[in-house]
């Protein structure tokens, strides 16, 4: 950071978590019950993450409440069947078996889920065979997820940094070494340095490549632009997955968007186009309920085929809808659509990052001490497209298995107490974020095409400059030009249409060449991208 100020201040842990979402508060909570000194920062308040978004719930198997019949094995191959070839069975496997317990232990920590008789509501959304998607308040499931977690939080009193955002992760042996902290800016932008040998990066994904998507503003891909700096690898980056029913607001509108929940369609409601025709059916098997990026992809279609911007999601036979989506009832009210009596406005918007930081499933890094866990990471659970309501359950389960990982590696006694090394955070390229967002919507949305990919890559090049980043929004605007130059390098590079990465010049799938993962790395500033035979953390 040339022309920095100098480090104003130090703290030190045994494990710094950057994020206060689902994973990283789990991974917190859990860590300082296994004895761990756990520092958490967050560049925001506590609650402006994606996790308080979320609405469905979360896909789980419960022992004590299930659809009859249904059993994680099932849910195992939904997610296989969803995820277009690239998720990692053993990995599926593992995560979605701790998915109960995970749950069991959010439900102890304060969380309380909508019941039905004796149990828990179930809900069914697209892309599962079973209604087995617990869910809060109706449709708030996220905002309950995060209320217990933050209240458990502050009931333990895991410290907390709100307000302070991470600029580099800082390693031993000239950045070849094992990790031995994180460097932050506080809120008056002062540097920070913060000793740990174990940072955990949960920081969610990058939705705000996009002008328009389901995302808070904060969604900027910093975690993964931090690990790939630090010298983690990036994988299956390409693969952002658009939500398919988005609230429609009207033409050029930016930003965050109201999701309008898939369990709407799980309840009953269809899909119409602007005739009133509906036009899931033959499209898939399941219809209205099909895998996100199959409905995703078919609206698409149907907008062009018809030059409208939205279709219409009929949920008028709901009468319970204004006590069952409460969140969603709102913002058709807000924009004067009421469910009850007229068809919802929907188009897809970037939704989720189904890539991030190549790790295994317990949050490891190919960096010593480096993890991450959440939507930033990319563990094999999701493959080419997330399964609905799997997010928030591999934020449960992979945060707990990261801090047990972390306190199991026992990084400690090593790092403590030597100097923190010379910045490597010098010179950073950035562009503006409209810049980037409307490269990105332009050239790498549902239907990508090599030149508009190309275009997309040259526009935001045009638009970049290196400098030091002295602030939160230079932070997000730097990690937002990486992301965009890594997901249109991927994209570039993967010439066949798999799951939600949707090529109009190459519209079949490759399944003799291309079923594998690509891997983005950051070298001297250059990225570079080759495919994985295996994209297990240490086959790399
Ligand atoms: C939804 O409620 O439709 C979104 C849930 C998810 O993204 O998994």
């Amino acid at each position: 950071m040339s022309g920095q100020p100098t480090v104003c201040w130090e703290a030190s842990a045994d494990l710094v978590v950057v994020g206060s979402g689902v994973a990283g508060l789990t991974a917190a909570l859990e860590a300082l019950e296994l004895g761990l000194r756990v520092l958490l920062v967050t560049k925001d308040v506590a609650d402006a993450g994606s996790t308080r978004w979320a609405q469905g719930g979360i896909a789980v198997v419960l022992e004590d409440g299930h659809e009859p019949g249904d059993t994680v094995d099932r849910h195992v191959a939904d997610t296989l069947a969803a995820t277009g070839g690239l998720a990692e069975p053993d990995a599926v496997a593992r995560i979605l078996a701790d998915g109960p317990s995970a749950v069991s232990d959010l439900r102890h920590r304060g969380a309380v889920f909508d019941a039905a008789g004796d149990g828990l509501a179930l809900a069914r959304e697209g892309g599962h065979s079973a209604f087995r998607v617990v869910h809060a308040g109706g449709d708030a499931t996220g905002a309950e997820v995060e209320r217990a977690l933050l209240a458990a939080a502050g009931g333990v009193g895991v410290p907390m940094l709100t307000g302070h955002v991470a600029i580099d992760v800082v390693r031993a042996g000239g950045d070849r070494g094992p990790v031995v902290g994180l460097r932050v800016l506080d809120g008056a932008g002062r540097l920070g340095q913060l000793r740990a040998p174990s940072v955990l990066v949960a920081t969610g994904g990058y939705g705000q490549l996009f002008d328009s998507t389901t995302n808070p503003d904060t969604a900027t891909g910093d975690g993964v632009a931090l690990a790939m700096r630090a010298g983690a690898l990036g994988a299956d980056l390409e693969f952002v997955q658009f939500h398919p029913t988005v609230l429609y607001t009207g033409a050029g509108a930016r930003g965050r968007r109201p999701l309008v929940t898939e369990a709407v369609r799980g309840h009953g409601a269809v899909l119409v186009d602007s005739t009133g025709r509906r036009f899931m059916q033959g499209v898939h098997p399941l219809a209205d309920l099909a895998p996100r990026d199959v409905v995703a992809a078919a609206i698409t279609r149907r907008l062009a085929a018809t030059a409208t911007s939205c279709v219409y999601l009929d949920a008028t036979a709901q009468t319970d809808f204004p006590t069952r989506f409460p969140t969603v009832f709102a913002s058709c009210r807000a924009i004067g659509v009421d469910p009850l009596r007229d068809p919802i406005p929907v188009s897809p918007a970037a939704h989720y990052s189904c890539g991030g930081v190549l790790t295994d499933t317990e949050g490891r890094t190919g960096v010593p001490g480096l993890y991450a866990a959440g939507e930033v990471a990319r563990t094999g659970l999701h493959g080419a497209n997330r399964l609905a309501s799997n997010s928030l359950l591999e934020g449960l389960v992979v945060g707990r298995r990261a801090a047990h990982a972390i306190a199991t590696d026992r990084l400690g006694p090593r790092a403590l107490g030597c100097a923190l090394p010379g910045t490597v955070f010098d010179q950073v390229p950035m562009a503006d974020r409209d810049l980037v967002q409307r490269a990105m919507s332009r050239g790498a949305s549902i239907g990508r095409d090599g030149v508009g990919l190309a275009a997309a890559s040259d526009a935001i090049e045009a638009g970049t400059s290196a400098g030091a980043v002295t602030s939160r929004a230079q932070v997000e605007d730097a990690a937002l030009t990486l992301l965009a130059q890594a997901v249109l390098a991927a994209a570039g590079t993967r010439t066949e249409t798999r799951g939600c990465h949707v090529r109009t010049d190459f519209p079949l799938t490759d399944d003799t060449h291309q079923r594998a993962s690509l891997l983005v790395g950051l070298n001297e500033g250059q990225l570079t991208v080759r495919t994985a035979d295996s994209a297990r953390v240490g086959a790399a």
